[in-house]
C-alpha cells in the first residue's frame, strides 16, 4: 500500500513536471528571447494582458502607431527602450501589409 502512495505519487510529480515544462516551451515560442521582450513583460501587462499583443493583427506600421498610442496612454516606455521594443513587435507579431 505504502508503495503504491509512493508511486501514485511519483506519477503526480511527474506529469506536473511534464506540463510546467511545455508551458515554459510554449511560451518561449511565442515570446522568443529578444531585447525588447522584458519590456513588453513589464510594460505591456499593466493595463491588459498579453493576448492583445498576440491576438492583435497589425502590419509594422500599425504596431509603430499602437506602440505610441499606448505610450501617450501612459504605458512607461523608457526612451531607451523604444527601438528594442518597436523591433521585437514587428520581428514577431507583425503580419503582412496588405
Ligand atoms: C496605460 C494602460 C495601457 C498600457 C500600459 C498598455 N496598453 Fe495596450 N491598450 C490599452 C487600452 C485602454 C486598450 C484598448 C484600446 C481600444 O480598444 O481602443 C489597449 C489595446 C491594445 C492593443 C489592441 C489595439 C488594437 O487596435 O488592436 C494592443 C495591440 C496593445 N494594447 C498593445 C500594447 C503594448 C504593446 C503595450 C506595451 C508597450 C501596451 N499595450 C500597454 C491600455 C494600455
Amino acid at each position: 500500500m505504502k508503495r503504491f502512495a509512493t508511486w501514485i505519487t511519483s506519477g503526480i510529480v511527474i506529469s506536473g513536471l511534464i506540463l510546467f515544462s511545455t508551458g515554459i516551451t510554449q511560451s518561449q515560442e511565442i515570446f522568443p528571447a529578444g531585447q525588447g521582450r522584458n519590456t513588453l513583460f513589464l510594460v505591456c501587462v499593466q493595463c491588459h494582458s498579453l493576448n492583445r499583443v498576440t491576438e492583435a493583427k497589425l502590419t509594422a506600421a500599425d504596431w509603430e502607431f499602437i506602440m505610441y498610442d499606448m505610450i501617450s496612454r501612459g504605458a512607461p516606455v523608457r526612451e531607451e527602450e523604444i527601438d528594442a521594443l518597436k523591433k521585437y513587435l514587428v520581428d514577431n507579431f507583425a503580419i503582412e501589409a496588405k
